[in-house]
């Protein structure tokens, strides 16, 4: 496992988040929404909004199961859960995510709708042919063994089932900024092709139903919408300005790309 940034103690993490929470004027003694704390819980590229685009894609349904991979603070598992009403558990690696996870569903008032496991991707807590739907944002970057990875998404998938991602993969040239939000340094980057990626994932058991580049459309949103908000991922990301610049000049320069997909078990 990497180090994605600092960890601190799952109480450190509590009080950071409702720390943020009382400076942005959110009242964490009245029950919040997940759109309120979508700047401080969508913890990859194009935040918030990315996630409502691939709950489009996705089509999820209501009575679907649904597991969130690397979840970190579950903030699209809560937006799958109240705007789809769907079940989610989501399994993060990290056991102070997994408290911050834990608080804000309750804040919310989603946790009878959402689990909390933690655990590893590559190692699943789940019996075979459990969940409708699996969805992962921004996770793999840190993953080296894709086919592991992309194997067990495979096995605890029901057959016909929805593998909905997005993903940062590896561009014409080397990654050369750094740090970038997922990998202090080269080490900590496991990034692919987009070509190996979709090959890896044909020969896991999936075939494509969408797959798509949204790097230049990622781009220019982020230059039109640079409004600052009180609540931000840099609550508990070090030196996120920097991260995010390095992310941005590597994107720029098609050192990396970013991707989403919607794949289905074979
Ligand atoms: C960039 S964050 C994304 C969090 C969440 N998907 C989101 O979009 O808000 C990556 C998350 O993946 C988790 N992670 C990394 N490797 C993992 C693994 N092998 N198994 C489970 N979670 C993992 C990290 O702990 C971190 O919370």
């Amino acid at each position: 496992m990497v180090s994605l940034e600092r960890h601190y103690s799952a109480r450190d993490i509590e009080v950071r988040i409702l720390t943020a929470l009382r400076a942005a004027g959110l009242n964490p003694e009245n029950r919040l929404s997940p759109e309120e704390l979508g700047a401080l819980d969508h913890f990859h590229t194009g935040g918030f909004q990315a996630s409502c685009e691939l709950l489009e894609l996705a089509q999820i349904r209501a009575e679907d199961r649904v597991l969130d991979i690397g979840a970190g603070l579950a903030g699209p598992a809560r937006l799958l859960a109240s705007a789809l009403g769907c079940r989610v558990d989501c399994l993060e690696l990290s056991p102070d995510y997994c408290a911050g996870a834990v608080l804000l569903n309750r804040l919310t008032g989603l946790e009878d709708r959402i689990g909390v496991h933690q655990g590893s991707a590559l190692d699943m807590p789940f019996s075979d042919d459990s969940f409708d739907a699996v969805w992962m944002q921004n996770v793999g970057m840190n993953i080296a063994d894709k086919r592991k990875l992309y194997t067990e998404i495979c096995r605890v998938l029901k057959p016909g089932g929805r593998f909905a991602f997005q993903e940062m993969v590896a561009g014409k040239t080397a990654t050369s900024y750094f740090p970038l939000p997922w990998a202090t340094d080269p080490a900590d980057s496991c990034l692919v092709s987009a070509e190996e990626m979709c090959s890896v994932l044909g020969e896991s058991g999936f075939i494509a139903e969408l797959f798509e580049d949204t790097s230049d459309a990622h781009l220019n949103r982020a230059a039109a919408n640079a409004a600052p908000s009180q609540l931000s991922l840099g609550v508990f990301v070090d030196n996120l300005a920097l991260k995010a610049g390095n992310a941005r000049r590597s994107l720029q320069e098609g050192q990396i790309r970013l991707v989403r997909g919607v794949f289905r078990v074979k």
